[in-house]
């Protein structure tokens, strides 16, 4: 395929938000240089209709790193003897809660491995606590699989968004990915019941994990225009020294860069973050995922003394620093590509007033941190 012919593909993808799994096929195989910075500037032109040149801060608390999976790519599969396991207490993730508040942040972000020693009603209290200590605020979680009904107990428990990536829509690549224990129509089903009672949703894939086509993530695509999730996260593959998986190459960050345009076109208004994957594998990462029609990242607030714990692949970034000290450079990394970190919710286009209450709802502007 010829610039031109590019040039013309991605024109209708910007046009249509849609292609043909060939053409989408082409457009992600041929990728060149040129492609990209003009698929990039399409994709900013479509996040900057929906959401301005804002970029939308999470704060991430890894509040467990035990799990009962045992995932073939990750660092805290329950396999891996040789990952230092902790807990925090409810005292310290509400103690990481105020600091981000005080920091800027509108959104919690509670993520963990699917850890039974926290009960569903022991989420539900920590989801309140939360929401009653910062009613302005918005808490995503972000541990795994479970019953729909234990989905609906943390929603009514004030939880507004739940992350679960599907990894991949392919059930043959999923039982590649995954030992037999693990369901991929158990996913699935999670990702649906989810989205049926409320919560906005995200999804996403890893990119160039083992044994990934093109077919493969064109199938992701194809998986969430019918989920429609109000939110992707995608990221290269890294390999952790501790994983059956060691011996596989990282992706690139060149392909979920290339990706992150592709969604923004086909998922216009997708809340999309650059990830701290990206960052990794790419020390400009995430500014380049910005470039790349992102509108979200999501720095630590998880306590100094874990975060180096929570490995789920080597060479993770920001893995020293105090919350403050994250927050100022991604600040800075935020303005070096001309976005603007916000204090704000940072909810869906047209979610307003669905899930919001009492002084949640009068609160909704937009604030640029200082
Ligand atoms: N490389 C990249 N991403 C990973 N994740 C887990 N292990 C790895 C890895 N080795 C991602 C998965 C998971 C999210 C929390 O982190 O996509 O859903
Ligand atoms: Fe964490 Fe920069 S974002 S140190």
């Amino acid at each position: 395929m010829n610039m031109e012919e590019t040039r013309q593909l991605i024109d209708k993808l910007f046009e249509q938000a849609d292609l043909e799994d060939a053409q989408l096929e082409s457009l992600i195989d041929g990728r060149t240089d040129e492609a990209a910075s003009y698929l990039f500037e399409k994709a900013r032109v479509r996040r900057n209709e929906n959401y301005g040149n804002k970029v939308f801060l999470r704060g991430l608390i890894e509040f467990t790193n035990y799990c009962r999976n045992n995932c073939y790519y990750c660092g805290i599969r329950c396999g891996n003897t040789g990952c230092e396991r902790y807990r925090l207490s409810t005292q310290q993730i509400a103690q990481c809660a105020d600091q981000g508040y005080e920091l800027g942040f509108r959104t919690f972000v509670l993520q963990g491995g699917e850890d039974p020693y926290y009960t569903d009603e022991m989420i539900a209290g920590i989801v309140r606590q939360l929401k009653e200590a910062h009613p302005d605020c918005a808490v995503t979680l972000s541990i795994g699989e479970r019953t729909k009904e234990t989905y609906r107990l943390w929603y009514e428990a004030g939880a507004d968004r739940y992350l679960l990536r599907h990894e991949t829509a392919d059930k043959a690549h999923y039982e590649k990915l995954h030992p037999a224990s693990m369901s991929f129509e158990n996913r699935m089903r999670c990702l649906y019941d989810l989205k049926e009672i409320g919560f906005q949703t995200g999804a996403g894939m890893m990119l160039e994990s083992p044994f990934q086509t093109t077919a493969n993530i064109v199938k992701d695509l194809r998986f969430m225009q019918d989920l429609k999730p109000e939110m992707i996260g995608i990221g290269p593959f890294i390999p952790h020294k501790d994983t059956p998986f060691r011996d596989h190459e990282a992706g690139s960050a060149k392909l979920t860069l290339f990706m992150l345009g592709i969604l923004r076109l086909m998922f216009p208004e997708a809340l999309i973050p650059a990830t701290t994957a990206l960052g990794t594998v790419d020390g400009r990462g995430r500014e380049k995922g910005i470039e790349a029609g992102a509108n979200v990242v999501m720095p630590n607030l998880s306590p100094a003394g874990v975060r180096e714990k929570y490995l789920l692949y080597d060479g993770k970034i920001c893995t020293g620093d105090e919350a403050a000290v994250c927050i100022d450079c991604m600040k800075r990394r935020i303005a070096s590509v001309g976005c603007e970190a916000v204090v704000a919710r940072g909810d869906v286009k047209g979610y307003a007033g669905r899930k919001l209450s009492g002084k949640a709802m009068t609160d909704t502007r937009q604030v640029i941190m200082p």
